[in-house]
């Protein structure tokens, strides 16, 4: 069997919603003191709906896949339904990730997470979702 999920090597391969976005509502960065990755996610919030999103990923294939994945999940979707996102349904919706390679999905989790986190601190908004 592939090492990789044909889902991985497409959103390696062709990353969706690359790049930043100027006056993002939110932006979030982390990384991973193992590896050495680092991502960014940018968020655009109307309505506490995302508008746009984009990321920045210096990383590894997966932490790639994972950034892409996650950022077509978040569109459009409100932020409580954005909290709501692990790394575990990024995974599954890459069709999996090797083990050593899970760790990369947390990155996207926590710079979602991260984003919607700066966002509510510029907003005065409580870091609150049901
Ligand atoms: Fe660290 Fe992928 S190897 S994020």
């Amino acid at each position: 069997m592939a090492l990789y999920s044909e889902k991985v090597m497409d959103h390696f391969r062709n990353p969706r919603n690359v790049g930043s976005i100027e006056n993002a509502d939110g932006i979030g960065e982390v990384g991973n003191a193992k590896c050495g990755d680092i991502m960014k996610i940018y968020l655009k919030i109307d309505d506490e709906k995302i508008s746009d999103v984009k990321f920045e990923t210096f990383g590894c294939g997966s932490a790639i896949a994972s950034s892409s994945m996650a950022t077509e999940m978040i569109k459009g979707k409100n932020l409580s339904e954005v909290m709501k996102i692990t790394n575990k349904a990024v995974t599954e919706a890459l069709d999996g990730l090797p083990a050593h390679k899970l760790h990369c999905s947390v990155l996207a989790e926590e710079a979602i997470q991260a984003a919607v986190k700066d966002y509510c601190k510029k907003n005065n908004r409580e870091f609150n979702f049901v």
